[in-house]
């Protein structure tokens, strides 16, 4: 009897996996790289790597159904004469003007009134719909100065200067000619049609000592009214939280690599930055060297999806989180009942990220005008609204099963870790025990 090699299984590399393959294949063929949307799609440390350990004898719990667990959240304490009061640590991140159509952006102004928490403009300024359905709006300055103007800075709640994002630190954003609408071009200035890329740092200033310029000169334009925050992207978070504080800022935005943009080059939101999770316990170091925790408060951002989130990055040390992708879900983007229609784009529901193309059949992300009559801005923020008041629920059932009666009564000792990796970087121990991957424990 002869002897036959057995047949063997076709083996796929993990390196150059179908994805790796697909996008080699099209970039050949085009010769031109990627740009999408939404945020790094890579698995990363996250909050899921973190559990919280709940109360037994040693800790006391409290009766979800009779005793109090507080989410109110002040911002702009340090140096604002008019602070902002929120009733839930969850506010609703920029997003542009120009990325998101006219009904999603009013859309986001009345589901954050209705939960009594902030939204935000973004690149390319305020509309009216927004800053008519948003009863906080901050308001952004950002590098491309798109869309900016002295009236509209005093008419915003709060003022939110932006260095970075977590999904493109070092880089600007893109809005391509498609977009560009008779409405967004006026707003922004330039022509309609053409393709628009946004500053990668502002123009008028090197550095940190221009930036506490800056924020003199804003404070002096709003008479020392408005909070002024400074918005990072997940970089050196320890450094570039101190010098936020420094330049003046009352309140630091820190946006993880997870974060969602409208669009940019893909190689940058998948390599370039920190995940959120790793951001977190440095900036909360800065702060507390400086004396200044909870005095400049935190708010975090990227891949914030749900109340067990939110709790554990209270419970490391933010004072709030915002969103951006979450809330565009809630209006109704990416939902399956468009599903035909995200097929003829050649993709599906849960996957499109081609954003910059104005085509989204959800109305959310276009400037189409057709496309966006599908948005119900009262519909649409009544959702977000319920999302919000849910994900605040879960965090104070969390926070109560931990004995707290405030959100920000959570700390890290509430928590542990699934992996080396984020007990590093929570600098939490890993779960049942007490090692801290990095640490000496005494
Ligand atoms: C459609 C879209 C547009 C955005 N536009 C801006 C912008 O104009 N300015 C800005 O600072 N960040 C912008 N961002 C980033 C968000 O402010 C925020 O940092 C990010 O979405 C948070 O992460 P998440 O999407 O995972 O919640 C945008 C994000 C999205 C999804």
């Amino acid at each position: 009897m002869t002897y036959q090699n057995p047949p063997t299984t076709p083996r796929k590399s993990a390196t150059f996996d179908d994805y790796a393959m697909s996008e080699i294949r099209r970039a050949a063929a085009t010769g031109i790289y990627d740009i999408r949307g939404s945020g790094a799609k890579r698995k990363l440390p996250h909050f899921d790597d973190l559990l919280f350990l709940g109360a037994s004898i040693s800790r006391y719990a409290l009766e979800g159904y009779r005793e109090r667990c507080d989410t109110n959240v002040v911002l702009g304490t340090r140096f604002a004469k008019k602070p902002i009061e929120l009733k839930i640590p969850i506010t609703v991140a920029g997003m542009s003007f120009g990325s998101l159509s006219g009904p999603a952006k009013e859309a986001l102004g009345r589901g954050a009134t209705l939960s009594g928490t902030t939204t935000t403009t973004g690149d390319g300024g305020m509309t009216e719909e927004e800053r008519g359905h948003s009863e906080k709006l901050v308001y952004q300055i950002l590098p491309s100065r798109y869309g900016m103007n002295p009236r509209d800075l005093r008419r915003a709640d709060a003022i939110e200067v932006v260095v970075g994002q977590g999904a493109k630190p070092g880089g600007g954003g893109m809005l391509l000619g498609q977009k560009i609408s008779d409405r967004v071009a006026e707003m922004r200035t330039l022509p309609k049609g053409i393709d628009q890329r946004s500053a990668c740092r502002h123009p008028d200033w090197t550095g940190p000592d221009d930036l506490e310029i800056k924020i003199l000169e804003i404070r002096e334009i709003t008479d020392w009214e408005k909070p002024i925050y400074v918005k990072i992207g997940g970089t050196r978070p320890y450094y570039d939280t101190a010098l936020a504080v420094k330049a003046g800022a009352d309140v630091v935005v820190l946006d993880g690599m997870q974060g969602g943009t409208a669009a940019t080059q893909e190689v940058f939101i998948e390599h370039v930055g920190l995940p959120i999770l790793a951001c977190i316990r440095p900036a909360v170091q800065a702060l507390q060297d400086l004396g200044m925790h909870r005095k400049v408060q935190l708010i975090v951002s990227g891949g914030i999806r749900n109340g067990a989130d939110v709790a554990k990055a209270l419970a490391l040390g933010a004072d709030a989180v915002a969103i951006g992708t979450a809330a565009l879900i809630a209006l109704g983007d990416n939902d399956p009942h468009w599903e035909s229609e995200y097929q003829k784009l050649g993709t599906t529901a849960g996957a499109y990220d081609d954003w910059h193309e104005g085509k989204d059949p959800a109305g959310i992300t276009t400037q189409d005008a057709e496309l966006m009559k599908r948005v119900d801005p009262i519909a649409a923020g009544r959702r977000l609204a319920n999302y919000l008041k849910v994900m605040t629920l879960e965090a104070q059932t969390v926070a109560r099963a931990c004995g707290k009666n405030h959100l920000h009564n959570l700390e890290p000792e509430d928590l542990c870790a699934l992996t080396v990796e984020a007990a590093a970087m929570a600098r939490v121990p890993i779960a049942g025990t007490g090692w801290i991957p990095g640490q000496v424990k005494f």
